[in-house]
């Protein structure tokens, strides 16, 4: 077992509070149905990222209002699949939490909603989003906005089937002549779901160009009653600010930028409530979290499947605490136990470019991923 990791060093908030950012006149908070979320700031789901090691330590960190699982095959999740019971475990830390299911059939998503209730899940939300290739040749993902009937019949029947909050997440449109969410938002909401989730892009988009807010706000303005949530390149307190304030969406949902800055949550309810906020970690906080996420993927998947499955993340933390690149490529290459402790080692020593450990670090640059259609 690895031993060298202090565990709670996340304390620095109170120092370096920067009030630079204006607020605007807030919504009430946001609640999903009966259920009220801790804050009105969300992860965004992220196949990959989004396990529940990440999901936990943004709920330790606070400030979460809800976190949401990577994207769920309802199907593979109704026969019981290893792999996929494994993208909905949860722990006591982790609440309110969603899980994100896929799927194009009825029954199947049904049954997935169903079983996801009786499991404990607080929410379900429905993938409606995806641009990649595998995902839309199957009916699912973003090509069910090409299919109007058929999708909302569909939410109808799902949030028919179970109690707990069904929502949506689904991109703009499928491109920019068909802008089909503010549509689908209004009839999703009579269809009884309790709040969708627009990522202010198209599909054919894919991650390229900015994020439309003129187009969120028309997702805003076609609902009555639920929440809209806005979503995209949302990086710092200052984008939070520009989405609340520009397209009147009552919640604000946060990928990459939780990868880069984990603490995005916490600054932004402290934002929220004070009109201040405090710094993002520093690279010996980042070390630390970085290591207490490690061990718990490490607990959940012993020593060597957990180095494996952590190197995606890994790239990023060591990104953004700005460690050299052939440092930074070095954990790839890690294999086992000693291995990884002379790495931490060798880290801690070493610390970042510059070697300021306890102070702000450069901002990371977020990457894109590659591609429009085949990559998210
Ligand atoms: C690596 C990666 C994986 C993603 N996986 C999912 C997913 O499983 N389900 C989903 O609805 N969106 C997924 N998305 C889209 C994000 O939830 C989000 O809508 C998008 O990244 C824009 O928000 P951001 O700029 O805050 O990252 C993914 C995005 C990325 C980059």
């Amino acid at each position: 077992m690895l031993r060298i990791w202090p565990v709670g060093m996340i304390s620095t908030l109170d120092e370096m509070k920067n009030d630079s950012v204006p607020r605007p006149a807030f919504p009430s908070p946001v609640s999903y149905g009966a259920l009220r979320l801790k804050s009105r700031y969300l992860l965004s789901p992220l196949a990959g990222f989004t396990n529940l090691p990440f999901r936990r330590i943004t709920h330790e960190i606070g400030g979460v209002g809800l976190t949401t699982t990577d994207l769920v095959n309802a199907r593979a999740l109704i026969e019981q699949s290893k792999k996929t019971l494994e993208l909905i475990e949860t722990c006591p830390i982790e609440s309110p939490f969603a899980v994100q299911i896929f799927g194009s059939d009825v029954s199947t998503m049904c049954d997935a909603a169903q079983m996801l209730e009786t499991r404990g899940a607080d929410s379900v939300d429905i993938n409606m989003g995806c641009p990649v290739r595998r995902i839309v040749a199957h009916g699912s993902g973003a090509s069910m906005m090409c299919r109007p009937d058929e999708t909302i019949g569909l939410v109808r029947k799902i949030v028919e089937s179970v109690k707990i909050p069904v929502t949506v997440k689904m991109r703009l449109g499928w491109d920019a002549t068909q802008i089909t969410a503010p549509f689908f938002a209004r009839e999703f909401e009579q269809a009884g779901v309790a709040a969708v989730a627009i990522h202010g892009r198209t599909r054919q988009q894919g991650f390229s160009g900015s994020v439309d807010r003129s187009g969120i706000r028309q997702v805003v303005e076609a609902v009555k009653r639920i929440p809209v949530i806005g979503n995209g390149d949302v990086r710092t307190v200052a984008d939070a600010e520009v989405m609340l304030r520009e397209t009147g969406c009552h919640g604000v949902s946060i990928g990459r930028g939780a990868l880069a800055n984990p603490w995005i949550f916490r600054q932004l309810v402290e934002w929220e409530s004070t009109g201040s906020f405090g710094p993002p970690g520093n690279f010996d906080e980042r070390l630390a979290l970085m290591q207490r996420q490690f061990r718990y993927r490490e607990e959940l998947r012993g020593t060597e499947s957990a180095i494996i499955g952590f190197r995606k993340m890994a790239h990023w933390y060591l990104k953004a605490m700005h460690v050299r690149a052939r440092l930074r490529h070095e954990f790839q290459l890690i294999r086992n136990e000693e291995e990884l402790d002379a790495y931490f080692a060798r880290l801690s020593s070493e610390g970042p470019i510059g070697g300021n450990r306890t102070g702000e670090l450069p901002e990371m640059s977020i990457p894109v991923p590659s591609g429009p259609v085949e990559r998210w």
